[in-house]
């Protein structure tokens, strides 16, 4: 999807992601000290207005102009410092972080053909500071045959392997690569979704 398409779509619905943190974003970044984070393709902010109300300072990068208006007016209605949340409205495959500040960088739920993620990777891996965090997480392959939601099209689907791969070519040392699942309710019932979930740090020379 381009930005005009990701435009249309958060301005059809309130919250297109809902209000709350992605659960694998929590359970990875819970426990760490509060530092720099960036937070790559933030859509609305959940994550990254989680991690700002919880003391990070957030970089947040998305294309979508209505996406980071809703976020910004989130982060008014929370009451958050104005350096608590930067909002940058950029192409990822244009848009460059400042190299070796990040403590964590997150990548939720951005699906692009390998070469473009590899290239958004490699900067994100530059970004991170020395024993900082990378954690990606998105709709898995595997969830095109046995999950549900999330795009069609396997060339945008990567595997934790794949992932893991990419990260350690960038220098990372990669500490998770796994599968993980959830409920999602659907107008058929309950149904199953599988991410996964990747975490790897750069190590500390
Ligand atoms: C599925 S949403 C995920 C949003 C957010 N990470 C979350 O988990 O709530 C994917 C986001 O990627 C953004 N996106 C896709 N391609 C992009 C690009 N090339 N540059 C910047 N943002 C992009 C879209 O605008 C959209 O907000």
């Amino acid at each position: 999807m381009d930005r005009t398409a990701w435009d249309a779509r958060y301005a059809a619905a309130e919250h297109v992601w809902g209000l709350e943190p992605n659960r694998f974003v929590v359970e990875v970044a819970g426990d760490l000290p509060a530092g720099r984070a960036l937070d790559l393709a933030c859509g609305e902010g959940r994550n990254a207005l989680w991690l700002a109300r919880r003391g990070w300072q957030v970089t947040a990068v998305d294309f979508s102009a209505v996406a980071l208006a809703k976020a910004a007016e989130q982060a008014a209605a929370l009451g958050l410092a104005p350096d608590a949340l930067q909002l940058v409205e950029a192409d990822l495959l244009e848009w460059r972080p400042p190299t070796g500040v990040f403590d964590l960088v997150l990548v939720a739920y951005l699906h692009l053909p390998e070469p473009q993620l590899r290239l958004v990777l490699g900067r994100a891996g530059d970004a991170l500071a020395p024993g900082g965090l990378c954690c990606i997480v998105g709709h898995d392959r595997t969830n095109l045959t046995h999950g549900v939601g999330g795009p069609h099209d396997p060339a945008v689907l990567p595997t934790p392997e794949v992932l893991a791969t990419l990260l350690a070519d960038d220098g990372l040392e990669v500490r998770r690569a796994e599968l993980r699942t959830r409920q999602v309710d659907t107008p058929d019932g309950l149904r199953r979704a599988i991410d996964h979930l990747v975490v790897a740090f750069r190590p500390v020379p």
